[in-house]
């Protein structure tokens, strides 16, 4: 596989050695597969732990080993020569712990400079994965759970991008609902020449979505022509629909506002688009029996609830569930995607649960979770405020996400000036460091969490130049650069002409940490967690402190292969950066 050619996964190249060791050493348990995990410093870099689980399976029938301590022996000796390992120990109960080769780290780090980053991409046997993310509402708040999805989501997909899988990225809108009845009506009755007028009539859309829902409610008259328009629309009379394409184009720019400063790309196949498949994918899904009449409603019913999903409503239009339902279909069939990953707060998840079982009920999704084509629903928790509630602003409104980003930059660019550094850069300067410094905060807040926990949204603290921040993660980036600059060698010579040499603990360490990078990735885009590649992040930051701290750069012995050291953490550190979306600086 790719792993051969790659840096890729080191403890996947561990543990095809441990496996060859398992065949040799217990040639019965052909099921066994190896073990093998990353470990404290003070016993080795890896372990392997196969002996332990093994004992009770061989007990009895190979007399030779009178305990996992002498299995665990046994799978060390019968471990093929490698020139990755430098030596091998058996510890307590049974776990060998392996110590890889300096030598070959630091060969291994070198390949890297001098080949690319891509060269420690890990190898995922997909090909072609949807991620679900963003996804606001039409003329609704685009609010901060949305922010998360796209966060999330692009971050994801920006992994699963580096590790060459095809990503559709996509944007499932909101943009097909009885609102629309409502808010075509309104604009007709505020805005009578609103085809003339173009999309300024409407100014701003959630106050004209908030004074269009008020009427609704207090407005019988209007109430009922809302619901006839929502049927008009569907239907798709011509003034109608260009009423909701111009309602949608509003809401659109908003977004893609939102997008572009936060360097996200996402394709926009909103509900609408999957519309005119929902009659032909419940008529496939009814001629398999599982569609059944329920209180007037159209049902599927699945394993472990008790409410079926609704499929068609009793007043005959389509929901939520439909459309997604449609939506799977179109994504298996139609873009041939293994895996469908869809990002939304963990509210959501019941929703998501349900439908993924009626879709495994059709038999378009294997019951083996793990097995492809697969769907994942990739929940995340609240953004809560100061208080401890929802995240909101003063007026208790949800927060604007411009106004959030706005506020980030300002911040940033204050603290910024503050340090001098208006005297040092031209204006525009200024403001793209803002931008990436307040921005990258924004994000790295939100996805250094696990996921699933609610986070406490605060400036102060993400923009904190100590601690595990964006900002003290830039600032060490910058100085590692600086280092390099004023060092006053000619790096991409250096990378042609120098070596590597790992022997001060704190060069190996880092060394080490630098060379895991591809199985973190492999780690937090298989298992979804950003969070993961976040802990590395940090962790390669305080190895750097710690071998700079201790080990003389310019001026000693080993300036050069020290030099390498630090353009080999700067480049991965701005992969990490690049897959978390931040835009890395080079002087700070
Ligand atoms: N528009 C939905 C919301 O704002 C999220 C859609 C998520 N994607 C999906 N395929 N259901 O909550």
């Amino acid at each position: 596989s790719q792993d051969q050619e790659n840096i890729g996964n080191v403890r996947k190249q561990l543990a095809k050695l441990f496996e060859t060791s398992l065949r040799t050493t217990v040639p019965e348990e052909s099921d066994v597969e190896p073990l093998v995990a990353a470990c404290t410093a003070k016993f080795g870099d890896y372990q392997c732990n196969n002996a332990m689980s093994l004992w009770p399976r061989i007990k009895g029938k190979k007399t030779e080993f009178r305990g996992p301590p002498a299995v665990g022996q046994a799978l060390m000796k019968n471990l093929p020569s490698s020139e990755m390992v430098e030596a091998c120990s058996v510890a307590g109960p049974g776990f060998v712990n392996v110590t890889l080769s300096k030598n070959w780290i630091a060969k291994n780090i070198q390949k890297m400079l001098i080949d690319g980053i891509e060269t420690c991409a890990p190898g995922l046997s997909v090909k072609r994965v949807v991620v679900d993310f963003s996804s606001p509402n039409i003329a609704k708040e685009m609010h901060v759970g949305h922010l998360r999805s796209t966060i999330i989501g692009d971050t994801l997909a920006r992994m699963l991008e580096f590790s060459n899988v095809e990503v559709l990225r996509r944007n499932h809108v909101g943009d097909w609902g009885t609102q629309f009845g409502m808010l075509i009506e309104f604009l007709f009755e505020k805005f009578p020449d609103w085809e003339n007028a173009g999309d300024t009539a409407i100014g701003d859309l959630q106050a004209f979505y908030k004074a269009s829902k008020q009427k609704f409610d207090e407005d019988p008259v209007f109430k009922e022509r809302a619901q006839k328009a929502v049927v008009r629309l569907q239907g798709g009379e011509p003034r109608y629909r260009s009423a909701w394409t111009q309602i949608c184009d509003i809401s659109r720019r908003e977004f893609d506002g939102v997008y572009q400063r936060l360097g996200v790309s996402l394709e926009e196949k909103g509900e609408s688009f999957y519309n005119p498949y929902i009659p032909s994918v419940l008529e496939k899904l009814s001629e398999l029996g599982l569609v059944e009449e329920s209180e007037g409603a159209h049902v599927i019913f699945v394993e472990g609830f008790e409410r079926p999903v609704i499929v068609v409503k009793k007043d005959g239009g389509y929901n939520y569930a439909s459309t997604d339902l449609a939506a799977l279909w179109y994504r298996l069939n139609i873009e041939k995607a293994e895996w469908i990953i869809y990002v939304t707060d963990v509210g959501q998840s019941e929703h998501f649960q349900m439908f993924f079982k009626a879709a495994k009920r059709a038999g378009w999704l294997p019951d083996d979770d793990k097995a492809y084509p697969r769907t994942n629903h990739v929940g995340f928790g609240l953004v809560l405020g100061e208080d401890g509630k929802r995240f909101r602003t003063r007026s208790t409104e949800v927060v604007r996400l411009a106004d959030l980003l706005d506020e980030a930059k300002a911040r940033s660019k204050a603290a910024l000036i503050e340090r001098g550094k208006d005297k040092e850069w031209s204006e525009e300067d200024l403001d793209k460091i803002a931008e990436a410094v307040g921005y990258g905060a924004v994000k790295y807040a939100d996805l250094k969490n696990n996921r699933t926990t609610n986070y406490t949204f605060n400036f102060d603290q993400m923009l904190n130049d100590k601690g595990n921040t964006a900002v003290y993660l830039l600032y060490a980036h910058a100085r590692m650069c600086s280092i390099i600059r004023k060092s006053g060698k000619d790096i991409e010579e250096l990378k042609k002409t120098g070596s590597i040499a790992l022997n001060h603990p704190d060069e190996r360490a880092l060394g080490l940490h630098l060379l895991q990078f591809g199985e973190t990735v492999e780690e937090a885009c298989t298992n979804l967690l950003p969070n993961v590649l976040c802990e590395y992040l940090y962790n390669l930051s305080e190895n750097f402190t710690k071998f700079y701290s201790n080990c003389q750069v310019v001026g000693s012995a080993e300036e050069t292969s020290r030099l390498l050291l630090c353009e080999a953490t700067a480049v991965v550190m701005r992969k990490c950066f690049h897959l978390l979306g931040i835009v890395p600086v080079h002087k700070l």
